[in-house]
Parts: structure tokens; C-alpha cells; sequence
């Protein structure tokens, strides 16, 4: 059995999305770690809730949170790493010797690079009246944004497309897509 660690900043929407495909045998695999560097974020009520092992790692905590990361990932033998929304650039270290997988919510290379995560992509989409969209999940490198793609799923704006809908549209848009690109991931 795959071992997953999930990082989220926040609400970490795609730590449910997988722990119910779990739960229903699409995926096969277990969450062994949930790591936050945000000690308010709600990814961590919702590992208590999933009785899932969860850490705060930041540096008011530690002197070098990536280093106590990849001693995690390492511990706790985790086969794929998941971003789901980490707002912080992982080191080398752990980028070059775990599967770190990243899901972006913008139709890669479009609207990636620094300064470019949550509700600022849709806003630069908006703001450029785009009419296309969607979801990358990609393999995460060095450089921001620019690791192989593993999938992408696309959607169509609205002519009275807002940046909330759209927001609302990719989240639900990801829950499959991360999904869908555990399963080649861990295959
Ligand atoms: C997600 O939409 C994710 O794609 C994005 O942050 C959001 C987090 O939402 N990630 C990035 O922009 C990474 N570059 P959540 O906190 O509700 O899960």
C-alpha cells in the first residue's frame, strides 16, 4: 500500500477529495502524514477528524521546517507527496528524492510562476477576459510551476464568470483531477 503525505496551507480542499476516494477503494493507498505551515489552517481540524498523524511546521517553529519535512516523509517511509494549496517553495532536497505532486489552478503554463496561487490565477484570468480555464496536476521541480504535467482538466468561462464562481468551478474541478492522477501516479 502507497503511502501519501498531504501539505496544505489552508483549507487543503483536495485532502478530502482523496481521503474519500480512499475510503470508497478508487484509491489504493493510505494518508500517513498531513503537514501545514499554518497552525489556523482548517487542513488540520480535518485531520483530527480523519484521525490522520497531522504536524505544524513553520519557522516559528522550527529552524528549518524542510528539513524536519523530509525527516517525516522519511520516518514514515511516504511514497507521493501532495500539494494541496502549500503556499511555501520546498526545498531541493525534498523535491529531488520524494514524487511531490502539485495540483495549480490554471491551465499550465498560463497563469503559473511566482505570485501566481489561489485567488490571484483567477483574477489574472478575469482581469485578461480568458474564456477557457481549469486544473494542472503536475510533478513539482525546482522551479515554480514547471514540472511535467500529469494531467489537465479544462472548463469554459461564463460571460458573467466572477472570480468567486471560477474559484468555485476549479476546486470542485480538482477533487477529480487529483484523484485521477494519484491512480497514474501510484500505478
Ligand atoms: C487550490 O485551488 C489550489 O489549486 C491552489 O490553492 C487552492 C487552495 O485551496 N494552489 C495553488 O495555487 C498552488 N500554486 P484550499 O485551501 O481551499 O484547498
Amino acid at each position: 500500500m502507497k503511502k501519501l503525505a498531504i501539505l496544505a496551507s489552508h483549507n487543503g480542499s483536495n485532502l478530502d477529495a482523496i481521503y474519500n476516494a480512499i475510503q470508497n477503494n478508487q484509491l489504493h493507498a493510505t494518508i500517513s502524514l498531513v503537514i501545514s505551515n499554518n497552525s489556523d489552517a482548517n487542513v488540520l481540524q480535518k485531520a483530527k477528524e480523519y484521525n490522520l498523524q497531522h504536524f505544524v511546521l513553520n519557522q516559528k517553529n522550527s529552524q528549518n521546517p524542510d528539513q524536519k519535512i523530509t525527516q517525516l516523509l522519511t520516518e514514515n517511509l511516504c511514497d507521493v507527496v501532495v500539494l494541496a494549496g502549500y503556499m511555501k517553495k520546498l526545498s531541493a532536497d525534498i523535491t529531488s528524492n520524494f514524487q511531490v505532486i502539485n495540483s495549480h489552478p490554471s491551465l499550465l503554463p498560463k497563469y503559473g510562476g511566482v505570485g501566481m496561487y489561489g485567488r490571484y490565477v483567477h483574477e489574472a484570468i478575469i482581469n485578461n477576459n480568458e474564456t477557457k480555464s481549469g486544473v494542472t496536476i503536475h510533478y513539482v521541480n525546482e522551479e515554480y510551476d514547471e514540472g511535467k504535467i500529469i494531467l489537465q482538466k479544462e472548463l469554459f468561462l461564463t460571460p458573467d464568470e466572477s472570480v468567486e464562481t471560477l474559484e468555485r468551478k476549479v476546486k470542485e474541478l480538482e477533487q477529480s483531477a487529483v484523484v485521477e492522477a494519484l491512480k497514474l501516479c501510484l500505478n
